[in-house]
């Protein structure tokens, strides 16, 4: 019967992808399982006419016997995909996504052969256990395959469509990580950067950045905006506020470089900045020969491309992404309000755990002016915090009166991981 299974190469795909699955798709598979094996063994023992069973040795009723066997067996084999269609209809509505099929007509040709899987030529990896190569993309650019197919509908070889807000709308509906293309993106003469250091603090031409579906099409219309709760006039770094900032305090949530540095002891080199606006922190933490990552998408703003001119390090990633870090390897992690994902308390705790991975023992987690729009949410974030067990080395809750006159509560801390045993 093994040999039965063996056959429907079709289905083994559907209970691969089962394992992330619930209970409830796992007490089907088992009952799916018992029905097919059930159904075998009444085909293989079932005999329709008991006239058959006194002339079975003979040569015509054995060839008669196979015949009904294979008529048996693909009986069984109709039943088995049946009940595997209702299996991936159940796992569909449970994960609320399927995998992409790629036969669909309209498919991009691109895609398929992006997500064509290859085997590896000389079998089994020994050192890897791998036996072909896959190419992924984000579960849920499923739901968006109209954009996808938009997106993958390009010239091989030639220009790519100016189409960077469609991709970062795809990365936004979870599409992440997108399909690699075979085509030139678009290229912008980056003329006139400055060497580093300079580089840090220097206005660049904004026609080295890219404008097209933005709504604004210059700094001064994006330093007039407030961009994000960490970013109001974050694009001038000759006027205004943002060069004061992590340098001169307004008040006691803000914590100077020079202190939280001096609490890591001589042992901060290298951080990542999550949402970090126009590089501002990464700049002031590079001039301490402190090497941050920022990570931030391209919202309403060419945040990427400033990052880049600064002469620091951009990562064009979304919160919804697993870092692409090791663990343990970061120093410090420096988060504003990129923290508020908003949506229930367990994207919150999956966010934590994996800013968690990436520090160090005894790194750093500088959380700087986070908004607590009511004690609700500030006793929780402090309780998920200290779940943690990291060590108290500033705990600052402030007011802070906002543009319309209320008051507003903002926590401010600098945590040191534990080393857990
Ligand atoms: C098929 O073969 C079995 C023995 O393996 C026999 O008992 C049975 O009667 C045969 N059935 C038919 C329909 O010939
Ligand atoms: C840099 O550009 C901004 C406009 O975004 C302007 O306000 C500022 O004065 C410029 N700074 C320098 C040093 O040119
Ligand atoms: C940064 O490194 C350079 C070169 O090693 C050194 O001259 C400078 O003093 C360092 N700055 C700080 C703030 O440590
Ligand atoms: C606070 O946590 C509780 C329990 O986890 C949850 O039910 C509630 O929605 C959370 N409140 C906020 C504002 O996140
Ligand atoms: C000020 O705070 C109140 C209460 O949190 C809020 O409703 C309002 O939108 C805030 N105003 C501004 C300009 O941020």
């Amino acid at each position: 019967m093994g040999s039965v299974s063996l056959k429907i190469g079709d289905g083994t795909a559907r209970f691969k992808s089962a394992t992330v699955c619930s209970s409830a798709v796992h007490i089907l598979m088992l009952f799916s399982v018992l029905t097919t094996n059930l159904f075998a063994l009444y085909a293989f023992t079932y005999s329709p006419k008991p006239h058959h069973q006194i002339h079975f040795l003979s040569h015509h009723h054995t060839h008669k016997n196979i015949s009904l066997i294979s008529e048996q067996v693909s009986l069984i084999l109709r039943e088995i995909d049946s009940s595997q269609k209702k299996l991936a209809q159940m796992e569909k509505q449970l994960l609320g996504y399927e995998s992409i099929d790629l036969s669909t007509p309209n498919m991009p040709n691109e895609l398929k052969l992006f997500l064509q899987r290859n085997q590896l030529p000389l079998g089994k990896d020994s050192r890897t256990g791998i036996t072909e190569m896959v190419a992924s993309v984000g579960h849920s650019c499923y739901k968006s395959m109209d954009f996808l197919s938009q997106y993958m509908n390009y010239k091989p070889n030639g220009a790519c469509p100016d189409d960077w807000s469609l991709s970062q709308k795809l990365i936004l509906k979870g599409c992440e990580p997108l399909p690699r293309r075979r085509c030139f993106a678009k290229t912008i003469p980056k003329v006139g950067l400055h060497p580093f250091p300079l580089s840090l603090w220097r206005n660049v031409s904004e026609k080295i950045y890219s404008w097209s579906g933005l709504g604004c099409k210059n700094l001064i219309c994006l330093n007039s905006k407030k961009l994000n709760r960490d970013c109001a006039g974050c694009f001038d770094l000759a006027n205004g506020n943002e060069n004061q900032r992590f340098v001169k305090s307004r008040g006691k949530n803000d914590f100077l470089i020079d202190d939280v540095l001096a609490l890591g002891s001589g042992g901060i080199r290298i951080g990542f900045d999550i949402g970090g606006g126009s590089g501002t922190f990464a700049a002031r933490m590079a001039e301490k020969n402190v090497t941050v990552v920022t990570a931030t998408l391209n919202i309403d703003a060419p945040f990427n491309e400033f990052i880049a001119a600064r002469g620091i390090f951009p990562l064009y990633l979304s919160l919804d992404h697993r870092f692409p870090f090791y663990e343990n390897v970061f120093d410090l992690i420096h988060v504003g309000n990129g923290l508020d994902i908003g949506g229930r308390s367990e994207k919150l705790e999956f966010l934590m755990f994996d800013i968690d991975r990436i520090i160090r023992g005894g790194g750093l987690f500088w959380l700087d002016n986070f908004l607590c729009s009511n004690d609700e949410k500030r006793k929780n974030l402090t309780r998920l915090i200290e779940r943690f067990g990291y060590k108290k080395l500033k705990w600052v809750v402030g007011e802070k009166i906002n543009g319309s006159g209320n008051s507003e509560v903002y926590l401010s801390a600098v945590l040191q991981k534990p080393v857990r045993v």
